[in-house]
């Protein structure tokens, strides 16, 4: 799947979201190893705290169904948003944890703008599990 495909994917799954506070729906893609692709989108909660984001939804539930870390290929991420979204901090911790330092990261919005980084200009310099007990 190419870029385009794949941002189109997350356009799809942000029709998903449930965002009755914000009201502004995201939605993601992440194509894994043998080019399934997994779609989340963000689930808001009244206690705001709880909100998962549609990146993180996308994340876990491909851990969930069994693949492994680092395995995937590539993740789009969408909203409607005047440059292409940017992923907030915690969700940019999730992708470093989750997925391979120079993984494509594509980044788009619903006017068709689309920026791709990798995982590792999304969160540079971060704290990422190789650093966990190394001190
Ligand atoms: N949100 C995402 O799902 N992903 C992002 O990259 C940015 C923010 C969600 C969280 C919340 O439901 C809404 O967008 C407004 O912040």
């Amino acid at each position: 799947m190419d870029y385009n495909q794949l941002l189109q994917a997350a356009i799809e799954a942000r029709k998903a979201a449930y965002i009755p506070y914000s009201h502004f729906g995201v939605g993601a893609a992440l194509q894994d190893a043998t080019g399934h692709v997994h779609h989340g989108c963000n689930v808001e909660n009244a206690a705001y705290g709880p909100t998962n984001c549609a990146e993180r939804t996308a994340l876990f539930r491909a851990i969930a169904d069994g693949c492994a870390p680092h395995s995937f290929t590539a993740l789009a991420v969408v909203g409607d948003t005047e440059e292409p979204i940017a992923p907030c901090g915690v969700c940019r911790q999730v992708i470093l944890e989750l997925c391979a330092p120079d993984m494509p990261v594509v980044l788009g919005n619903m006017k068709g703008d689309m920026k791709v980084v990798t995982v590792s200009e999304l969160l540079p310099h971060g704290f990422s599990p190789e650093h966990v007990n190394k001190a």
